[in-house]
C-alpha cells in the first residue's frame, strides 16, 4: 500500500531545471554539443524524439483521420524562389541589421547589443546589461528602427573591428537562410522554407483535384521550417530550425468568421485532452496582423519564463492563392458544383510548432512532489514526469526482480511478448526502487516486475508511474492495460 504526501500536481520546477532534465534525462541537447554547440539549433535524444513522435503523430491523426474531409502532403523544403516573392516573405521577413561604415562589417543589431551587455556585465555592471537587454527587446517587438538607433548611440556601442560608432542607421534585415542551387557559375539563390504552409498553397490545386477534394477541405503537413532568428533565446523555444505542424483549410469566401471560430474551438480543445488545465492557456488576439492575414490568434501557454506563443491561427482571406496567381500565371481557382461558380478559396490556417509543443509537454510533466511510500520505502522528494501516457517514450519498463532463478528469462519473454506492439525497456540492474525512479525521471507509466510469485502463478506486480500504487494482474492482461491507456486512440476519443 502506498501513501503519498502532497500529491497534487505540484509543478514547481524552474526553466533552469526543466533544461537541465531535458538534457540530463536524453531528451534535448545542444546541437554538435562538442563544438560547444550552435546557437538556436538543438538535437532530440532517444526520449526526446520519441516524444516528439508521439505528438506528431496525435495531431497528424486529429487532423487527417478524424477529419474525412483533410489530406496530409510532404512537401519539399526548397521550393522555386518565386515563391518567396509571391508570399511576400522576401520583402517583408525581416529583423534589423546596422553596418559599420569603417570597418565596412555588417551586424544584427541584437548579437551587437547583447555583445555589449556581456562586456558591461563582465565589467560588474548586470542591472545596466539588463536594461539594455529589455530595452532592445522592447524596441524589437515593436520594430522601432529609430528606437535601436538611439540605444546603439546612447549606449556607446563600437564595432568591434574597427572600435569605431561610425554606423550606418539601423535596417530591416530578412530571416530566410538562402543557398545556392545548381552550377557554380549560374547558380540560382534559393531559400530554405520559413513556413511550410506555402508547399501546401503551391499544391492546393494539385491535391483539390488527384484526392477529388470539395470545399471545405484542409491540407496537413508536418515538416521544417528554417529563420535565421533575431532573438534566439529559452533553449528551444525559439530556434533557427524547427519543425511546424499546419493545415490549410480551403473554404468559400463569406465563411471565413464561422471557420475560423470553429478552428479555435477544436484546436483549444485538443490543448485539453493534452491534460494543459485551463489557466495554462491563453488566447492573444492578433493586434499586429502579418502581411497575409485578416484576423488571427495566438494559443499561448505559460511557460515558467511567461505566457508564450505556441500556436496561430490566421484568417488569410485568398491572399496566398491569389499571389501565386498573379506570380505563376496559372489559374487557381476552384469550381464550386453547387454554386456553379469559380472562385480563389479563402484559408483558415492552424500553425503550431512541434519543438514548442515539446517544451509544453515537459514543461507541464516535470514535477517535484514531496512522498511517504511504504511499499517502495521511499521518503522525501521525487521527481517524475507526469506526461500523458500515450505520448510518453517508453510505455512499460519490465524488471525481473533478481537476475537468477528463471525470472530474468521470464521477464525477456514478456517483453518478447509486448515488444511488437509498444515501445518497452528491460532493466535489470541495480534495486526495484532505483529502477522506478530512473523510470520516474523519462516519464514511463508502468513498471512491470517479474518476481518469485510470476514463476508459480504467471501474475506481475504492476507499478505505476503516477500514484506510485502497485498490484498483480496476470500476464495475459498486460497487452490490454496498455492498449487501452497508451494508446494515441485514447486521446482521439475524447476530441
Ligand atoms: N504559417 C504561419 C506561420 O508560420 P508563425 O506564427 O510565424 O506562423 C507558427 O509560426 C508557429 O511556428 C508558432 O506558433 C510557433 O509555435 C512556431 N515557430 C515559429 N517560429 C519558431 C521558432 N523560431 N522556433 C520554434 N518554433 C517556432
Amino acid at each position: 500500500m502506498c501513501t503519498t504526501k502532497d500529491y497534487s500536481t505540484n509543478q514547481n520546477n524552474t526553466f533552469k531545471d526543466l533544461v537541465a532534465h531535458a538534457q540530463a534525462y536524453g531528451f534535448i541537447y545542444p546541437s554538435s554539443e562538442i563544438y560547444d554547440g550552435l546557437q538556436a539549433i538543438y538535437d532530440y535524444g532517444p526520449y526526446g524524439i520519441a516524444l516528439k513522435r508521439n505528438i506528431q503523430n496525435f495531431w497528424w491523426q486529429s487532423m487527417t483521420q478524424l477529419h474525412q474531409n483533410i489530406v496530409g502532403i510532404d512537401a519539399a523544403i526548397m521550393m522555386h524562389p518565386t515563391t518567396w516573392k509571391a508570399s511576400g516573405h522576401l520583402d517583408g521577413f525581416t529583423d534589423p541589421m546596422v553596418d559599420n561604415k569603417d570597418s565596412q562589417k555588417r551586424y544584427r543589431v541584437d548579437l551587437l547589443i547583447e555583445a555589449h551587455a556581456m562586456q558591461l556585465t563582465e565589467q560588474s555592471k548586470s542591472l545596466e546589461a539588463k536594461a539594455l537587454i529589455e530595452t532592445m527587446e522592447t524596441y524589437l517587438q515593436e520594430a522601432d528602427l529609430i528606437g535601436l538607433d538611439k540605444l546603439i548611440q546612447t549606449s556607446n556601442i563600437i564595432c568591434p573591428v574597427s572600435k569605431t560608432a561610425n554606423w550606418t542607421p539601423v535596417r530591416q534585415f530578412n530571416l530566410m537562410f538562402s543557398t545556392q542551387f545548381g552550377a557554380q557559375n549560374d547558380a540560382t539563390t534559393v531559400y530554405l522554407r520559413p513556413e511550410t504552409a506555402q508547399g501546401i498553397f503551391v499544391n492546393f490545386l494539385n491535391v483539390q483535384k488527384t484526392a477529388r477534394m470539395k470545399i471545405p477541405f484542409g491540407i496537413a503537413q508536418i515538416g521544417k521550417a528554417f529563420r535565421n532568428e533575431i532573438v534566439a533565446r529559452q533553449f528551444t523555444f525559439r530556434m533557427r530550425e524547427f519543425e511546424q505542424m499546419e493545415m490549410q483549410f480551403f473554404i468559400q469566401p463569406g465563411t471565413e468568421k464561422e471557420w475560423f471560430d470553429y478552428w479555435k474551438k477544436t484546436r483549444i480543445a485538443w490543448y485539453k485532452v493534452l491534460g494543459i488545465p485551463d489557466q495554462k492557456i491563453h488566447i492573444h488576439p492578433h493586434k499586429q496582423l502579418a502581411h497575409y492575414a485578416a484576423d488571427a490568434i495566438d494559443i499561448e501557454y505559460n511557460f515558467p519564463f511567461g505566457f508564450k506563443e505556441i500556436e496561430g491561427i490566421h484568417s488569410r482571406t485568398d491572399f496566398d492563392l491569389s499571389k501565386h496567381e498573379q506570380y505563376a500565371k496559372k489559374k487557381l481557382h476552384y469550381f464550386d458544383p453547387n454554386s456553379q461558380k469559380h472562385y480563389i478559396p479563402y484559408v483558415i490556417e492552424t500553425s503550431v510548432g512541434l519543438d514548442r509543443l515539446v517544451l509544453m509537454l515537459l514543461s507541464n510533466a516535470l514535477i517535484n512532489q514531496k512522498v511517504v511510500s511504504e511499499s517502495e520505502a521511499a521518503h522525501g522528494n521525487r521527481t517524475l514526469l507526469k506526461l500523458p501516457p500515450p505520448l510518453a517514450p517508453i510505455k512499460a519498463a519490465i524488471f525481473p526482480l533478481l537476475k537468477k532463478e528463471g525470472m530474468e528469462e521470464k521477464a525477456l519473454a514478456i517483453l518478447d511478448m509486448l515488444k511488437y506492439d509498444f515501445p518497452i525497456v528491460y532493466e535489470a540492474n541495480q534495486s526495484i526502487g532505483k529502477r522506478y525512479v530512473r523510470q520516474d525521471l523519462i516519464g514511463t507509466p508502468y513498471c512491470i516486475t517479474v518476481d518469485h510469485q510470476t514463476l508459480e502463478d504467471e501474475t506481475v506486480t504492476i507499478r505505476e508511474r503516477d500514484s506510485m500504487e502497485q498490484y498483480r494482474i496476470t500476464i495475459d492482461k498486460i497487452a490490454h492495460l496498455l492498449h487501452e491507456t497508451t494508446n494515441i486512440k485514447s486521446l482521439l476519443v475524447q476530441l
